[in-house]
Order: structure tokens, then sequence, then C-alpha cells
């Protein structure tokens, strides 16, 4: 009798153990000091002196030569107001220093309306370009068949917009996910660049830029630059994760600790583990060792990145993989996790970069800059904070 009690315990104790161990193996070891810090903490020059300076090195970047970049902005005609404000707000702010061109994109033709009421608000170049028809709309096969199932899209989309899943139900919305998931970067109007600022109509920038944000990412060999961190729904994306482990185990590629980061580690003893979590059906969103995914992810209407990034190999294999699935239409995957999650697959975490002295308004959220950290800034940090839970989780590579 004892000697089962006494096993009992042992058994306990072990299982306890490894349960520790498996949580420790995934934490992420802080670097001695800072990875990422903000490219500049304050003006260094007033804003309204907008004057070469000496020194190559400092922040303030107005008089050198522009970037190999451009911004980029995706809209509707029917956006022509949140638009053109969101292009004011940019040129306040920024552009009207440096002049940076525009390209807008749309699915549609442009209204002459639009083309007028927002290419005046642009201080650079503007080019407004249509999306082909292969960049937007159902996939098809190497004949040139579509092959998603429409009605089981119809059944997926029914229930998941009665569980209130936002835009669910509007095709369209679907296809701007793939879009910007998969083909954006090859968009002729964007292959003359490397790096591209993305914008949204009725964002607004809160606080002055008054340096080459192009230039310090290539200068720090950044890849991607990012403004707010939240919480993906997980109606959204019930198997993405699953899909996305699955390719990083069939690809070997190798964990990086924002990889580790953006896990939730399983409390549940080995065993069950095994079992449970190793069904797919069951535990869509774990990995094969029973860890979730926290559903933190950058927000991606806010993007400064590389598009080279999103033209190399390993990305385009990275989407097709994802592609065949149909998980853009039998799920909603949105392209802010898809990216988060190719950054977490294949950057190490000082090629990331938060935009942290940048205020940014993307109604109904915004990011403010603490005390101390950006130029010029005007907002208030009680309205519209987004907690920074996500945030610090995913920046536990690059925080001391
Ligand atoms: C700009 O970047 C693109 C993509 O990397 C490249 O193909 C192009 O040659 C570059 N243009 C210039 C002027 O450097």
């Amino acid at each position: 009798m004892s000697t089962t009690r006494y096993l009992l315990g042992c058994l306990l104790v072990l299982t306890l153990l490894e349960i520790c161990l498996h949580v420790y193996s995934l934490r992420v070891t802080p670097p001695t000091h800072p990875l990422d810090p903000p490219f500049a903490s304050s003006c260094r020059i007033p804003p309204d002196s907008p004057l070469p300076h000496d020194d190559d090195t400092a922040p303030y970047d107005v008089g050198l030569s522009r970037e190999n970049a451009t911004i980029l902005m995706l809209a509707r005609n029917s956006d022509v107001e949140g638009a053109a404000s969101a292009i004011r707000s940019l040129e306040e702010r920024f552009n009207r220093w440096f002049h940076y061109p525009v390209v807008f994109l749309n699915d549609q033709e442009w209204s002459e309306e639009f083309r007028e009421k927002v290419g005046q608000e642009a201080s650079g170049e503007t080019v407004f370009a249509q999306i082909p028809a292969e960049m937007w709309g159902w996939p098809v096969d190497g004949e040139g068949r579509e092959w998603v199932d429409r009605e089981k899209v119809k059944d997926a989309m029914g229930r998941l917009s009665r569980m209130g899943v936002p835009y669910v139900d509007n095709e369209n919305y679907h296809h701007m996910c793939r879009f910007y998931s998969g083909f954006f970067q090859d968009h002729p109007a964007l292959k003359p660049y490397k790096y591209y600022w993305r914008i949204e109509p009725d964002v607004s920038y809160t606080c002055d830029i008054p340096y080459d944000p192009f230039r310090h990412m290539r200068l720090n060999h950044k890849t991607y630059g990012y403004s707010i961190a939240l919480w993906e729904i997980g109606s959204t994306v019930p198997s993405l994760f699953r899909t996305v482990t699955t390719y990083k185990s069939s690809h070997a590629i190798p964990t990086t600790p924002l990889w580790t980061s953006m896990l939730s580690p399983s409390w549940a003893p080995l065993p069950l583990r095994w079992a449970l979590m190793s069904d797919a059906r069951l535990f869509h969103s774990r990995t094969p060792t029973g860890d979730a995914w926290s559903l933190c992810h950058f927000w991606s209407n806010f993007e400064v990145a590389d598009l080279d990034f999103f033209r190399s190999a390993a990305y385009r294999s990275y989407f097709a993989a994802l592609d065949a699935t149909a998980g853009f239409y039998y799920e909603r995957w949105g392209d802010a996790a898809v990216h988060s999650l190719a950054a977490a697959l294949f950057l190490a975490p000082a090629q990331l970069h938060w935009f942290e002295d940048w205020g940014y308004r993307h109604p109904p959220f915004q990011h403010c800059p603490r005390e101390g950290v950006g130029c010029a800034c005007a907002c208030d940090r009680r309205e519209g904070a987004v907690p920074e839970t996500c945030l610090r989780q995913l920046r536990r590579g690059v925080d001391p």
C-alpha cells in the first residue's frame, strides 16, 4: 500500500517537474542591452527649421537623398475623405520635408474625384494603380481553374458571422487579406521599390517624424517595423497556427526567440500533451507539442518594411503553403497574423523595429509615445490606449 502511494507520489513529482521543465524550455532569454531602441527620442532640431544637418549620423535627415522607398495606400473610391485626411496627416508630420512618392492601390478603377482630392494632398509623386485580377480574387490552379469550394466558404462565413466576427461575410475583405499576405510586394507599381510604409484611410500621425525612417531601417539592418501589437480574434484563425507550425517542422526552420515569444506554453502534463494536443481537429491552434500561439501579433495597418523580405523565396514558399489550404476563405486569416508569424519564422529579434517614438492613431486605438520619447506629440495617452501586454511579450528578445 505504502509502495503504491510512494510510486504515485514519485509520478506526481516527476510530472510536475516535467511540466516546469517544459515551460522553462520556452522562456526567452533577455539580451544584456536594448537591441531595438527608438531611432530618435526627441526632435533634435526644431521641426520648423528643416535644414540639412552636417552630421551624417544625426537623425534629422532632411536634405539627404531619398531612399529607395514609397508610401503605400490600399483604398476604395468611397474612402476618399478618410484617405485625404490620412495623407494630410502624413504630410504635416513627415512628408512635407521628404516628398516620398505615394502609391495608391484599388481593386477597382480609380474615380476622378479620388485622384483629385487625395492627390492634391500629397507633396511627392502619386501613382494611382489598379490591382490585376490575378492578385485579387479566388485562387486558381495551374490550369487557371478556381478550386476553392464556394459552398464551404458560404457555410464558414455564415457560421463566423453569426459568432459576430467582423467583415467575415465580405468576400472582398478575404481577397484583401490574401492580397496583402502574398501579392502586394509584386504589384507593378511597387516593383521599383525596396521599402514601403503602409498607410490606411482614416489613420493619423500625432507626433512629428523629423527623420527618414527608411534610411534608419537600412542603416540599422531592419526588415520589419510596427507600432501596435494586439491579440488576434481566435475564431478567425482556428487552423492558422497549426498550418504554420506544420510548415515550420516540415521545412526544418529553426526556432527564433520571436517565435518562442509568441507561444503560450502548455501546462498540461506530457502524456496529455501528446495524446490530445497532437490531434489537429481538437486543438487546431497548438503546436504538435501542445503549446498555443498567444494570438499576439503586430497590427499590419501600420508597417514600414522591406519589400524584399516578402519577395524572398522563403516567404513565397510560406505563403504558398498557407494559400494551398484556402484558410483565407474557409476561415478569415488576416495579413497581420500572416506577416507576424512570418517574421517569427524568419527574422532575428533585432531585425524588427518598434516605432515607439511615433504617435499613431487608427480609430479606436492609438499608440502615443511615453514622456521623453517622440517629437512635438499631440496625443493623450489615456485615450484609446492599447494595453502593452502583447507588445511586451513580443519584445522579450530585444528588451533587457
Ligand atoms: C530599389 O529596390 C529594388 C528592390 O530591391 C531594386 O530592384 C531596385 O534596383 C532598387 N532601385 C535602386 C535605384 O536602387
